[in-house]
């Protein structure tokens, strides 16, 4: 069986104080699950993070990391930071950051290997816009952008990665996709990275779903097949909403 893994994507949302009440709150609301539980706070507000999480069972995540060791690059946060702030997990390749940010499939494979090289945990981000869905091209983009990202990452690593598939459309809609169209894009990325790896990979890889994750659906959605938990933004900016979705059981 495995273990569902559920993160928070705070975006760029909370100060560090703020940061540090919400993860107060959410400590003894989250303590009792089995499952994985990760926030990540924007990069001014990991060190709060880390220091309120520190001793619970809340890992905390960063949104985005470069891919270059050290060096002239003006605004980035490298891998070697993350860590020494006692950051376990990076999300890579969110939607926003390629729309916003110019960030590619290319540039998220050498962000994934850059994070495996250091021992930090991705979450990849993949997923279509609605556009996209209506051309029927779903499958063959995800497919696509996991393959891209996974280039060149050893199945000992593709083991301890984790894909959030977050349609465009969803996220931050309040337009959460169905089960079943959940389902089946979880189901087609772990067939691909079947493909690339074999089952044993395949079996064990944590394959999430995002976008207009709530309370209300999260049940549903974690017990499809396929689907090991979200990466929730909005429902998990308060501890309530957060904890509802953690607690889905
Ligand atoms: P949402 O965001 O839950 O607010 O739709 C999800 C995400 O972008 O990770």
């Amino acid at each position: 069986m495995r273990k569902k893994v559920i993160a928070g994507n705070w975006k760029m949302n909370k100060t560090p104080s703020e940061t540090k009440a919400l993860i107060e709150e959410l400590i003894p609301l989250v303590k009792n699950t089995d499952d994985t539980v990760i926030v990540c706070p924007t990069a001014a507000c990991l060190a709060a993070a880390t220091e309120t999480a520190n001793g619970t069972n809340i890992k905390v995540g960063a949104q985005n990391m470069f891919y270059e060791e050290s060096g002239a690059f003006t605004g980035e946060i490298s891998a070697d930071m993350l860590l020494d702030l006692g950051v376990e997990y990076v999300i890579l390749g969110h939607s926003e950051r390629r729309q916003y940010f110019a960030e590619t499939d290319e540039t998220v494979n050498l962000k994934v290997l850059k994070a495996f090289e250091k021992g930090l945990l991705p979450i990849i981000c993949v997923g279509e816009s609605l556009e996209q869905r209506e051309q029927g091209i779903t499958n063959d983009l995800v497919r696509m952008q996991t393959k891209i990202a996974l280039k060149g990452v050893s199945s000992e690593n593709a083991k301890k990665a984790i894909i959030a598939y977050e349609p465009i459309w969803a996220i931050g809609t309040g337009k959460t996709a169905t089960t079943e169209q959940a389902q089946e894009v979880c189901k087609a990325i772990r067939d691909c990275v079947c493909e690339i790896y074999g089952k044993d990979v395949a079996d064990v890889i944590t394959i999430q779903y995002g976008g207009s994750v709530k309370a209300a659906n999260s049940k549903e959605l974690f017990e499809a097949g396929d689907i090991d938990g979200g990466l929730v933004g909005g429902a998990s900016l308060k501890a309530a909403d957060f904890e509802g979705i953690v607690n889905y059981k």
